[in-house]
Protein backbone atom coordinates (compact mmCIF):
# COMPACT_ATOMS: atom_id res chain seq x y z
CA UNK A 1 0.00 0.00 0.00
CA UNK A 2 1.17 3.76 -1.24
CA UNK A 3 2.37 5.65 1.90
CA UNK A 4 2.98 9.39 1.65
CA UNK A 5 4.75 11.47 3.98
CA UNK A 6 3.09 15.19 4.33
CA UNK A 7 4.34 17.96 5.51
CA UNK A 8 2.56 21.18 6.61
CA UNK A 9 4.05 25.00 7.49
CA UNK A 10 1.73 27.24 5.69
CA UNK A 11 0.85 29.35 9.11
CA UNK A 12 1.63 28.99 12.66
CA UNK A 13 1.15 25.04 12.83
CA UNK A 14 4.91 23.05 11.92
CA UNK A 15 3.73 19.40 10.90
CA UNK A 16 4.95 16.04 10.13
CA UNK A 17 2.38 13.17 8.82
CA UNK A 18 2.55 9.33 7.42
CA UNK A 19 -0.46 8.33 6.07
CA UNK A 20 -1.52 5.63 3.31
CA UNK A 21 -3.48 5.54 0.52
CA UNK A 22 -5.97 2.94 2.79
CA UNK A 23 -6.53 5.85 4.92
CA UNK A 24 -4.03 4.48 7.99
CA UNK A 25 -2.86 7.14 9.64
CA UNK A 26 0.33 6.17 10.46
CA UNK A 27 1.59 8.95 12.85
CA UNK A 28 1.13 12.39 12.39
CA UNK A 29 3.17 14.99 14.91
CA UNK A 30 2.18 18.91 15.34
CA UNK A 31 4.60 21.66 16.89
CA UNK A 32 2.11 24.75 17.75
CA UNK A 33 4.16 28.35 17.87
CA UNK A 34 0.74 30.06 20.29
CA UNK A 35 3.49 30.89 22.57
CA UNK A 36 5.86 32.65 20.28
CA UNK A 37 2.77 34.60 18.60
CA UNK A 38 1.03 35.32 21.63
CA UNK A 39 2.46 38.41 22.94
CA UNK A 40 2.06 39.58 19.61
CA UNK A 41 -2.39 38.87 19.47
CA UNK A 42 -1.55 37.34 16.14
CA UNK A 43 0.55 35.05 14.06
CA UNK A 44 3.82 37.16 12.97
CA UNK A 45 5.02 35.57 9.95
CA UNK A 46 8.47 36.11 10.33
CA UNK A 47 8.65 34.57 13.42
CA UNK A 48 6.54 31.79 12.15
CA UNK A 49 8.86 31.21 9.13
CA UNK A 50 11.79 30.84 11.77
CA UNK A 51 9.89 28.41 13.86
CA UNK A 52 9.55 25.98 11.21
CA UNK A 53 12.92 25.78 10.42
CA UNK A 54 13.71 24.74 13.77
CA UNK A 55 10.42 22.47 14.52
CA UNK A 56 10.20 20.86 11.00
CA UNK A 57 13.71 18.17 10.64
CA UNK A 58 12.89 16.58 14.49
CA UNK A 59 9.02 16.31 13.49
CA UNK A 60 9.77 14.54 10.58
CA UNK A 61 12.18 12.31 12.01
CA UNK A 62 9.92 11.86 14.96
CA UNK A 63 6.60 10.95 12.57
CA UNK A 64 9.37 8.20 10.47
CA UNK A 65 10.10 7.09 13.95
CA UNK A 66 6.82 6.61 15.43
CA UNK A 67 6.12 4.55 12.03
CA UNK A 68 9.24 2.63 12.48
CA UNK A 69 9.63 3.76 9.02
CA UNK A 70 12.49 5.03 6.56
CA UNK A 71 12.53 7.61 3.96
CA UNK A 72 13.53 4.32 1.75
CA UNK A 73 9.96 3.08 2.73
CA UNK A 74 7.63 5.89 1.54
CA UNK A 75 6.11 5.91 -2.05
CA UNK A 76 5.93 10.32 -2.15
CA UNK A 77 6.80 13.77 -0.41
CA UNK A 78 3.56 15.66 -0.38
CA UNK A 79 3.73 19.49 1.45
CA UNK A 80 1.89 22.52 1.01
CA UNK A 81 3.11 24.58 -1.65
CA UNK A 82 0.41 27.72 -0.82
CA UNK A 83 -1.57 29.59 -0.33
CA UNK A 84 -0.57 31.05 2.98
CA UNK A 85 2.44 32.98 4.60
CA UNK A 86 5.06 32.44 1.80
CA UNK A 87 8.35 32.46 4.25
CA UNK A 88 6.67 29.34 6.10
CA UNK A 89 5.15 28.08 2.69
CA UNK A 90 9.03 27.86 1.78
CA UNK A 91 10.08 26.37 4.36
CA UNK A 92 8.07 22.99 4.08
CA UNK A 93 8.40 22.70 0.27
CA UNK A 94 12.19 23.35 0.29
CA UNK A 95 12.57 20.61 3.05
CA UNK A 96 9.60 18.29 1.34
CA UNK A 97 12.19 18.39 -1.98
CA UNK A 98 15.00 18.32 0.39
CA UNK A 99 13.97 14.87 1.05
CA UNK A 100 12.35 13.46 -2.39
CA UNK A 101 15.19 14.64 -3.69
CA UNK A 102 17.85 12.50 -0.66
CA UNK A 103 15.40 9.58 -1.32
CA UNK A 104 14.78 9.87 -4.90
CA UNK A 105 11.07 9.65 -4.15
CA UNK A 106 8.56 11.90 -6.28
CA UNK A 107 7.05 15.44 -4.73
CA UNK A 108 3.23 16.19 -4.65
CA UNK A 109 2.64 19.85 -4.53
CA UNK A 110 -0.60 20.50 -2.34
CA UNK A 111 -2.95 23.41 -2.33
CA UNK A 112 -3.37 23.63 1.29
CA UNK A 113 -6.80 24.06 0.70
CA UNK A 114 -7.22 20.85 -0.91
CA UNK A 115 -6.06 19.43 1.97
CA UNK A 116 -8.66 20.92 4.21
CA UNK A 117 -11.30 20.03 1.07
CA UNK A 118 -10.20 16.00 1.03
CA UNK A 119 -9.62 15.95 4.52
CA UNK A 120 -13.23 14.62 5.62
CA UNK A 121 -12.57 11.76 2.67
CA UNK A 122 -9.76 10.55 5.10
CA UNK A 123 -11.58 10.03 7.74
CA UNK A 124 -14.93 8.67 6.39
CA UNK A 125 -14.19 6.18 3.88
CA UNK A 126 -17.90 6.04 3.14
CA UNK A 127 -17.53 10.12 1.47
CA UNK A 128 -18.68 9.98 -2.17
CA UNK A 129 -17.67 13.04 -4.82
CA UNK A 130 -19.38 15.79 -5.52
CA UNK A 131 -20.17 16.81 -2.32
CA UNK A 132 -20.98 20.29 -1.13
CA UNK A 133 -18.32 21.79 1.05
CA UNK A 134 -18.41 24.52 3.29
CA UNK A 135 -14.66 25.15 4.06
CA UNK A 136 -14.52 28.04 6.97
CA UNK A 137 -10.64 28.20 8.24
CA UNK A 138 -8.60 31.65 9.54
CA UNK A 139 -7.85 32.29 5.40
CA UNK A 140 -11.42 31.47 4.09
CA UNK A 141 -14.85 31.02 4.03
CA UNK A 142 -16.08 29.26 0.67
CA UNK A 143 -18.66 26.99 -0.24
CA UNK A 144 -17.47 25.07 -3.08
CA UNK A 145 -19.02 21.54 -4.87
CA UNK A 146 -16.11 18.99 -4.28
CA UNK A 147 -16.48 16.96 -7.63
CA UNK A 148 -13.15 15.23 -7.65
CA UNK A 149 -9.44 15.83 -6.83
CA UNK A 150 -8.48 18.64 -8.34
CA UNK A 151 -12.30 19.46 -9.41
CA UNK A 152 -13.92 22.32 -7.56
CA UNK A 153 -16.64 24.65 -8.61
CA UNK A 154 -17.48 27.44 -6.12
CA UNK A 155 -20.65 28.94 -5.66
CA UNK A 156 -20.12 31.29 -2.83
CA UNK A 157 -16.95 33.29 -0.52
CA UNK A 158 -16.06 36.28 1.52
CA UNK A 159 -16.71 39.81 0.72
CA UNK A 160 -14.75 40.51 3.78
CA UNK A 161 -13.05 38.42 6.57
CA UNK A 162 -12.70 34.66 6.54
CA UNK A 163 -15.25 33.24 9.72
CA UNK A 164 -12.16 32.12 11.24
CA UNK A 165 -10.78 35.58 10.94
CA UNK A 166 -14.09 36.95 12.56
CA UNK A 167 -13.42 35.10 15.63
CA UNK A 168 -10.25 36.03 16.04
CA UNK A 169 -10.64 39.27 16.01
CA UNK A 170 -13.97 39.16 18.35
CA UNK A 171 -11.64 37.44 20.53
CA UNK A 172 -9.35 40.20 20.34
CA UNK A 173 -11.83 42.95 20.91
CA UNK A 174 -13.17 41.00 24.07
CA UNK A 175 -9.65 40.30 25.58
CA UNK A 176 -9.29 36.50 25.26
CA UNK A 177 -6.64 35.69 23.69
CA UNK A 178 -5.03 34.00 21.17
CA UNK A 179 -5.57 31.76 19.08
CA UNK A 180 -9.12 33.04 19.14
CA UNK A 181 -11.27 30.40 17.90
CA UNK A 182 -11.80 28.29 21.02
CA UNK A 183 -11.45 31.17 23.37
CA UNK A 184 -14.64 32.61 21.73
CA UNK A 185 -16.21 29.21 22.12
CA UNK A 186 -15.17 28.56 25.39
CA UNK A 187 -16.60 31.98 26.49
CA UNK A 188 -19.46 31.01 24.60
CA UNK A 189 -20.52 28.41 26.35
CA UNK A 190 -21.45 30.22 29.65
CA UNK A 191 -22.83 32.96 27.75
CA UNK A 192 -26.54 33.92 26.38
CA UNK A 193 -26.63 33.78 22.75
CA UNK A 194 -29.86 36.04 22.78
CA UNK A 195 -28.10 38.53 25.17
CA UNK A 196 -27.20 40.89 22.50
CA UNK A 197 -28.59 41.84 19.24
CA UNK A 198 -25.82 41.70 16.48
CA UNK A 199 -26.40 41.94 12.44
CA UNK A 200 -26.41 38.55 10.31
CA UNK A 201 -24.63 40.36 7.37
CA UNK A 202 -26.01 39.13 3.74
CA UNK A 203 -28.78 36.06 5.52
CA UNK A 204 -31.60 36.44 2.51
CA UNK A 205 -29.85 37.30 -0.01
CA UNK A 206 -30.02 35.35 -3.19
CA UNK A 207 -26.01 34.63 -3.70
CA UNK A 208 -24.63 32.34 -0.92
CA UNK A 209 -21.61 34.70 -0.17
CA UNK A 210 -20.52 35.66 3.30
CA UNK A 211 -19.60 38.85 5.23
CA UNK A 212 -18.21 39.01 8.77
CA UNK A 213 -16.53 42.59 8.72
CA UNK A 214 -20.11 43.93 10.08
CA UNK A 215 -20.55 41.42 12.58
CA UNK A 216 -17.32 42.52 13.98
CA UNK A 217 -17.98 46.34 14.05
CA UNK A 218 -21.01 45.45 15.87
CA UNK A 219 -19.04 43.28 18.43
CA UNK A 220 -16.80 46.29 19.03
CA UNK A 221 -19.93 48.67 19.48
CA UNK A 222 -21.10 45.97 21.83
CA UNK A 223 -18.03 46.02 23.79
CA UNK A 224 -17.95 50.02 23.78
CA UNK A 225 -21.72 50.04 25.29
CA UNK A 226 -20.47 48.72 28.37
CA UNK A 227 -23.66 47.00 29.57
CA UNK A 228 -22.94 43.54 28.16
CA UNK A 229 -21.59 41.01 30.16
CA UNK A 230 -18.31 39.18 28.06
CA UNK A 231 -19.80 35.66 27.93
CA UNK A 232 -22.98 37.06 26.45
CA UNK A 233 -21.16 38.87 23.85
CA UNK A 234 -19.23 36.06 22.90
CA UNK A 235 -22.30 33.49 22.63
CA UNK A 236 -24.38 36.46 20.72
CA UNK A 237 -21.57 36.56 18.39
CA UNK A 238 -21.20 32.93 18.00
CA UNK A 239 -24.71 32.70 17.20
CA UNK A 240 -25.15 35.12 14.26
CA UNK A 241 -22.09 33.31 13.07
CA UNK A 242 -23.85 29.99 12.98
CA UNK A 243 -26.92 31.73 11.51
CA UNK A 244 -24.75 32.98 8.76
CA UNK A 245 -23.39 29.93 7.47
CA UNK A 246 -26.52 28.20 7.82
CA UNK A 247 -28.48 30.38 5.56
CA UNK A 248 -26.07 30.86 3.35
CA UNK A 249 -25.08 26.92 3.07
CA UNK A 250 -28.89 26.31 2.64
CA UNK A 251 -28.79 28.37 -0.16
CA UNK A 252 -25.91 26.43 -2.00
CA UNK A 253 -28.13 23.05 -0.94
CA UNK A 254 -30.36 24.64 -3.35
CA UNK A 255 -27.80 24.95 -6.08
CA UNK A 256 -26.15 21.68 -5.96
CA UNK A 257 -28.75 18.83 -6.48
CA UNK A 258 -26.13 16.31 -7.18
CA UNK A 259 -24.19 16.79 -3.51
CA UNK A 260 -24.30 13.27 -1.78
CA UNK A 261 -23.22 15.01 1.28
CA UNK A 262 -22.76 18.59 3.32
CA UNK A 263 -19.30 18.23 4.73
CA UNK A 264 -17.44 20.97 6.75
CA UNK A 265 -13.78 21.20 6.92
CA UNK A 266 -11.25 23.77 8.11
CA UNK A 267 -10.11 25.22 11.36
CA UNK A 268 -13.87 26.65 12.01
CA UNK A 269 -15.50 23.40 11.48
CA UNK A 270 -13.91 22.70 14.95
CA UNK A 271 -16.24 24.80 16.90
CA UNK A 272 -19.12 22.49 18.30
CA UNK A 273 -22.22 24.98 17.75
CA UNK A 274 -21.50 25.11 13.78
CA UNK A 275 -21.10 21.69 13.71
CA UNK A 276 -24.08 20.49 15.33
CA UNK A 277 -26.19 23.36 13.29
CA UNK A 278 -24.97 22.21 9.99
CA UNK A 279 -25.56 18.40 11.10
CA UNK A 280 -29.45 19.57 11.82
CA UNK A 281 -29.19 21.38 8.28
CA UNK A 282 -28.26 18.08 6.37
CA UNK A 283 -30.64 16.20 8.60
CA UNK A 284 -33.36 19.05 7.33
CA UNK A 285 -32.63 18.73 3.87
CA UNK A 286 -32.14 14.74 3.88
CA UNK A 287 -28.38 15.11 2.92
CA UNK A 288 -25.64 12.74 4.73
CA UNK A 289 -23.14 15.25 7.25
CA UNK A 290 -19.81 14.76 7.54
CA UNK A 291 -17.07 16.71 9.27
CA UNK A 292 -13.47 15.62 10.25
CA UNK A 293 -12.91 15.16 13.83
CA UNK A 294 -11.52 18.06 15.56
CA UNK A 295 -7.61 17.77 15.46
CA UNK A 296 -8.34 16.82 11.46
CA UNK A 297 -10.17 20.45 11.38
CA UNK A 298 -7.09 22.65 11.98
CA UNK A 299 -4.12 22.70 10.61
CA UNK A 300 -2.42 19.51 10.35
CA UNK A 301 0.00 17.53 8.20
CA UNK A 302 -2.53 14.28 8.17
CA UNK A 303 -4.51 15.82 5.69
CA UNK A 304 -1.66 17.27 3.27
CA UNK A 305 -0.58 13.18 3.16
CA UNK A 306 -4.22 12.29 2.41
CA UNK A 307 -4.47 14.94 -0.32
CA UNK A 308 -0.97 14.27 -1.68
CA UNK A 309 -1.85 10.21 -1.51
CA UNK A 310 -5.34 10.94 -3.75
CA UNK A 311 -3.18 13.18 -6.18
CA UNK A 312 -0.51 10.36 -6.33
CA UNK A 313 -2.97 7.50 -6.99
CA UNK A 314 -4.23 9.93 -10.36
CA UNK A 315 -0.52 10.29 -11.26
CA UNK A 316 -0.28 13.93 -10.39
CA UNK A 317 3.01 14.53 -8.90
CA UNK A 318 4.93 17.62 -9.62
CA UNK A 319 8.41 18.53 -10.44
CA UNK A 320 11.25 20.13 -7.88
CA UNK A 321 11.57 23.38 -9.68
CA UNK A 322 7.69 24.24 -8.43
CA UNK A 323 7.47 27.33 -6.52
CA UNK A 324 5.98 28.28 -3.16
CA UNK A 325 2.67 30.04 -3.98
CA UNK A 326 1.45 32.67 -1.35
CA UNK A 327 -2.05 32.99 -2.93
CA UNK A 328 -3.84 29.88 -4.77
CA UNK A 329 -7.33 29.65 -5.30
CA UNK A 330 -8.26 26.14 -5.35
O1 LIG B 1 -7.67 25.76 9.17
P1 LIG B 1 -6.95 26.52 10.21
O2 LIG B 1 -6.26 25.76 11.33
O3 LIG B 1 -5.87 27.47 9.58
C1 LIG B 1 -6.10 28.13 8.37
O4 LIG B 1 -5.89 27.49 7.31
O5 LIG B 1 -6.54 29.29 8.44
O6 LIG B 1 -8.01 27.53 10.82
C2 LIG B 1 -7.65 28.41 11.84
C3 LIG B 1 -8.88 29.22 12.22
C4 LIG B 1 -8.55 30.33 13.21
O7 LIG B 1 -9.17 31.52 12.77
C5 LIG B 1 -9.17 29.82 14.50
O8 LIG B 1 -9.58 30.85 15.38
C6 LIG B 1 -10.35 29.02 13.97
O9 LIG B 1 -9.86 28.38 12.83
N1 LIG B 1 -10.83 28.04 14.95
C7 LIG B 1 -12.05 28.08 15.52
C8 LIG B 1 -12.08 27.03 16.46
N2 LIG B 1 -10.88 26.38 16.43
C9 LIG B 1 -10.12 27.02 15.49
N3 LIG B 1 -13.09 28.91 15.32
C10 LIG B 1 -14.20 28.70 16.07
N4 LIG B 1 -14.31 27.73 17.00
C11 LIG B 1 -13.28 26.87 17.23
N5 LIG B 1 -13.40 25.91 18.15
ZN1 LIG C 1 -5.85 25.67 7.17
Amino acid sequence: MTIILGIESSCDETAAALVTGDRRILSHKLAGQEAAHRPFGGVVPEIAARAHVEALEPLVAAALDEAGLSLADIDAVAATAGPGLIGGVMVGLVTAKALAMAADKPLVAVNHLEGHALSPRLADPDLQFPYLLLLVSGGHCQLLLVEGVGRYRRFATTIDDAAGEAFDKTAKLLGLGFPGGPAVERAAASGDPRAVPLPRPLVGSAEPHFSFAGLKSAVLRARDAGTHAEEDIAASFQQAVVDCLVDRTRRAIARAPDATALVVAGGVAANRAIREALQTLATANGLPFSAPPLWLCTDNAAMIAWAGAERFAMGLTDPLDIAARPRWPL
